[in-house]
């Protein structure tokens, strides 16, 4: 990941390969703040080329400027935020960094430098600017054999003086630790199914966990079997590979250790191919990916390491492959949950759901004082809120709306979605005490009700992110690929919980 630096200087003096403007729309109209600060020494070519281009600062557009000389910075780059909006500014801000780190990467940039825009507070600026140009940055390209360079250096460039305000080292670091966190995590949704198997994502939450001072443990085979997760079991069985069973925790030293915990589900199916109700071709190039929801909640401590909460804070996954094959579990199978209720399996690539049933019963035993899990689980999310948005369910109460305000926070597009009573009758089995699937209509909600039965009396929340946790296009801070949601949602959960 690149270095991130903050500088107090006025904007034509900041050297850089590249100098970054965000602009709103207001800005660039009565050509004001840092257009009308830069034109000058410019000699009047902004104004010029902003009439010319007709750069009107929408959101995530651009304006590049050779400077030749004039500035600091080689050359210039506006980039839209749209209208000035309360409530969505910061995470224009971050999307506009992110434009500007990727066109830096694209236009050969090693230094890139970015205005802190004022009035949004100069120290929430900083951690937007901060994070939104590292994520911007970042692409995955370790199986490329001609890498092209990247931006080695990020510059926040705040006026002279301001650099030694109140909080910025701080937002500077916590963005840094949260974009650090973000890239692993993107890192491991990128990797193909054959490198990112059940154990080697293990050993990847061991390697995290140690490098951040936490505790990891890493169960196999025969110790799920002993915890009973027979839901877990039917799932690998059809996978050459050995499934996993990890938990990465922090507890803090003292009286703190016997809070109720935070604990964070992820799923982590590291290929899923659908098993013998296989998928076709098309639907299953993408699922490498569906280990997303494991990727950000283990992502997720190694901020939490950062932030040192008083409370204890837990991230488990049970890593399996979703297989056919001639030891598969089938449809029409019955499994044995690991809290004794029996499933009728109809259709085996609802697998998500069975492996963590399983996980969430074991994780209700830890007495959380809130259980989220986190799950690329339904199609039909994706055809209810698009592609860039998550769901939130569960029982109203601190952990819903812990989770949505977080969100809020974060810049991470959350929306609610109801555990509609009547749905459940559709997981009602003739042979079982339940089924894994429902009809087809409300899929992400009767997905939701079917992982309730494994909650005990936690008071818990479900994340199903199957729309946002990958991407096809670039947009913002994101790139092609894994995006790291709901790493941020899920710190500053963290960050606001009162235990
Ligand atoms: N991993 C998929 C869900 C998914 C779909 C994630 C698209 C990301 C993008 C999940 O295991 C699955 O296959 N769900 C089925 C459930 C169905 C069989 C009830 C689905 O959504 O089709
Ligand atoms: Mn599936
Ligand atoms: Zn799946």
């Amino acid at each position: 990941m690149a270095a991130l630096e903050i500088r107090g200087t006025a904007l034509h003096l900041a050297e850089a390969d590249l100098l970054a403007v965000p602009v709103f729309g207001d800005e660039v109209r009565a050509r004001r703040g840092a257009v009308a600060a830069l034109d000058g020494p410019l000699g009047g070519h902004l104004r010029r080329a902003v009439a010319a281009e007709s750069f009107a600062a929408r959101a995530e557009s651009t304006l590049l400027l050779h400077t030749l000389g004039r500035l600091g910075a080689a050359r210039l780059l506006l980039v839209g935020m749209g209208p000035r909006r309360d409530g969505g500014a910061l995470e224009a801000l971050r999307a506009a960094a992110g434009v500007a780190a990727r066109a830096a990467g694209k236009a050969g940039a090693r230094t890139l430098a970015v205005a802190v825009p004022d009035g949004l507070g100069l120290a929430a600026a900083v951690r937007a600017t901060g994070e939104g140009a590292l994520l911007g940055a970042y692409r995955f390209d370790r199986y490329l054999t001609k890498r092209k360079p990247r931006v080695e250096r990020v510059r926040l460039v705040v006026p002279r003086g301001a650099e030694r305000g109140p909080g910025l080292r701080e937002e500077a670091r916590l963005a840094e630790v949260v974009a650090a966190a973000t890239c692993w995590a993107r890192d491991l949704v990128n990797e193909p199914p054959a490198a990112c198997t059940p154990s080697a994502l293990a050993r990847a939450a061991g390697a995290l966990a140690r490098e951040s001072g936490l505790r990891c443990q890493v169960r196999g085979p025969r110790q799920i079997a002993a915890l009973g997760m027979g839901m877990f079991q039917g799932v690998t069985r059809g996978s050459a590979e050995e499934p996993r069973l990890v938990k990465v925790s922090w507890v803090p030293k003292g009286a703190g250790a016997r809070r109720r915990p935070v604990v964070l589900v992820g799923k982590a199916i590291t290929f899923d191919s659908g098993g013998l109700s296989l998928k076709p071709t098309e639907s299953m190039v993408a699922m490498n990916t569906d280990m997303a929801g494991a990727a950000a909640v283990v992502g997720a401590m190694r901020v939490v390491a950062f932030l040192r909460p008083p409370f204890p804070v837990h991230a488990v996954f049970g890593a399996c492959e979703n297989m056919p094959g001639g030891r598969a579990y089938k449809p029409s199978d019955v499994l044995r949950a690991a809290n004794g209720k029996t499933v009728q399996v109809t259709n085996t690539d609802a697998e998500g759901r069975l492996v963590l049933g399983d996980v969430l019963s074991w994780a209700a035993r830890m007495r959380p004082a809130a259980l989220v899990d986190v799950a690329t689980l339904t199609g039909a999310c994706v055809v209810a809120l698009g592609q860039t948005t998550a769901a939130a369910m569960g029982a109203d109460g601190p952990v819903v709306d812990g989770i949505v305000e977080a969100a809020r926070r974060s810049g991470e597009d959350v929306w609610r979605l109801p555990l509609t009573a009547s749905l459940r009758e559709q997981l009602e089995s003739p042979v079982a005490d339940l089924k894994n699937t429902g009809e087809r209509w409300g899929g992400a909600i009767t997905a939701a009700l079917f992982l309730r039965e494994f909650t005990g009396d936690a008071p818990w929340a479900h994340l199903d992110i199957a729309g946002p946790s990958h991407t096809a296009k670039e947009r913002g801070y994101w790139a092609k690929g894994g995006t790291g949601v709901p790493l941020r949602t899920l710190v500053e959960f963290v960050r606001g919980w009162k235990g």
